[in-house]
């Protein structure tokens, strides 16, 4: 803006800005301004606002060293520059004093010359060399575009990776100018050790409280690997199922266990977790006699219902039961026989039960029996 309101045309060349002398000018003038603007908005401090005695210092200074990016398809893109270094320990002090960063896209070489920086950059590198728990872009759009007029709500850098790569290609819509720049950016630093990366719009309120306090966010989360492991139960998840399967044993859908059965058969359950919460379960209970096994206590959270949780945990459920030499699969089910009807479950009676569970099948509550060959 300054740029222009000087008259001035930017320059770039293959997407980068040529800083000149001129432009270097209004670099310095739009760092200095804003980092002044954002001083006075931390320095707020009156009573009956949220910032009521916040007391907050704001450091900012030398701690980006940047080198020239050079010379480029033969043009020399002057002051413009990447980042070298950034001075982590230094920033890491300033830190556990409490005070506040701030960072500028500006960063300054050994020989005392300025470079104007990407703020992508500047972030990342910090984010990375800091090895931060989060690095959050702002942007002009809500997030990562899907493929109607949604956004993707989470991904992981292999994902992120072929979105970029479709949209690369042609095969898939342009990303808009913001996510391009961001999205690679986000890759880096979840590749460097950052263990989120958020992409959320800065137009819209709450934005920031949203995207961190709910579970479905606002924008694009991009995390290293995948939120979702499912895996066998250990002790520590006792807490996690028993706050899942409550509520499904006081409708009556699932049969009421105490935690001390629980704790004792720990080692017959599977895990669904998502993002450090217990989304789904599922146990195997063999009958060795008849070569089957009963499927039970298959869960899911009713916040992570309709995501195919279900259907993951009765696969590996499957592969499991066929691992260990099952013929056959059983379930008992009052509510969701159509659920494991589509899914190759046929009818079958009490009678086709093993001995063992026919002595244990409650005829008051009345299950329907499911059978499917492994
Ligand atoms: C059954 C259950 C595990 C499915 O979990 P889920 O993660 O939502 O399942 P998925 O995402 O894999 O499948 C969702 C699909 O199943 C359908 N579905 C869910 N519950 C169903 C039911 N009771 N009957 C028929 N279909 C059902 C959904 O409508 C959805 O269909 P769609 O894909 O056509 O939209 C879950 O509903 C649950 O925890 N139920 C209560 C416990 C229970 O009854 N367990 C079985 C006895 S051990």
């Amino acid at each position: 803006a300054r740029l222009t309101e000087s008259g001035t045309a930017i320059r770039y060349v293959n997407g980068l800005r040529v800083t000149d002398d001129t432009a270097l000018a209004c670099v310095k003038e739009a760092a200095g301004t804003v980092r002044v603007e954002i001083e006075a908005l931390l320095s707020l401090g009156l009573a009956n606002t949220p910032m009521a005695g916040a007391d907050i210092r704001v450091a900012s200074g030398n701690f980006v060293t940047a080198q020239p990016l050079g010379v480029r398809d033969g043009v020399d893109l002057l002051h413009t520059g990447e980042v070298r270094k950034i001075a982590a320990a230094a920033i890491r002090r300033r830190l556990d004093q409490h005070d506040i960063v701030l960072l500028s896209p500006i960063g300054y070489s050994p020989t005392g010359e300025i470079f104007n920086l990407s703020l992508e950059d500047v972030a990342t590198q910090a984010a990375v060399e800091l090895a931060a728990d989060k690095l959050i872009f702002l942007m002009n759009t809500e997030g990562v575009p899907d493929k109607g007029r949604t956004i993707h709500n989470a991904l992981t850098v292999n994902e992120a990776r072929q979105v970029l790569e479709k949209a690369g290609q042609g095969k898939a819509k342009k990303l808009p100018e913001d996510v391009a720049y961001s999205l690679p950016c986000a890759i880096t630093a979840c590749t460097g050790g950052v263990k989120r990366a958020h992409l959320i719009s800065r137009h819209r309120d709450g934005a920031l409280l949203s995207e961190l306090f709910t579970r479905e966010g606002v924008g694009t989360l991009v995390t290293p690997a995948p939120l979702e492991t499912l895996r066998p139960a250990t002790i520590d998840d006792v807490g996690g199922i028993l706050g899942l399967i409550e509520p499904l044993e006081r409708e009556g859908i699932l049969v009421w266990r105490s935690r001390e059965l629980l704790e004792m058969e720990i080692d017959r359950f599977l895990v669904l977790e998502s993002d450090g919460v217990i989304a789904g379960c599922a146990a195997l209970y063999p009958f060795p006699e008849e070569h089957a096994a009963e499927l039970a206590c298959l869960a899911v959270s009713t916040d992570f219902r309709g995501r195919g949780f279900g259907d993951l945990l009765l696969a590996e459920a499957e592969k499991k039961g066929k691992k260990a030499g099952f013929k056959s699969l059983f379930v008992l089910t009052t509510r969701s026989e159509h659920w494991f009807e589509e899914r190759g479950f046929v009818d079958s009676s009490p009678a086709h039960l093993p001995k063992g569970k026919q002595a244990l099948y409650n005829y008051m509550r009345k299950s329907k029996v499911l059978q499917k060959s492994l």
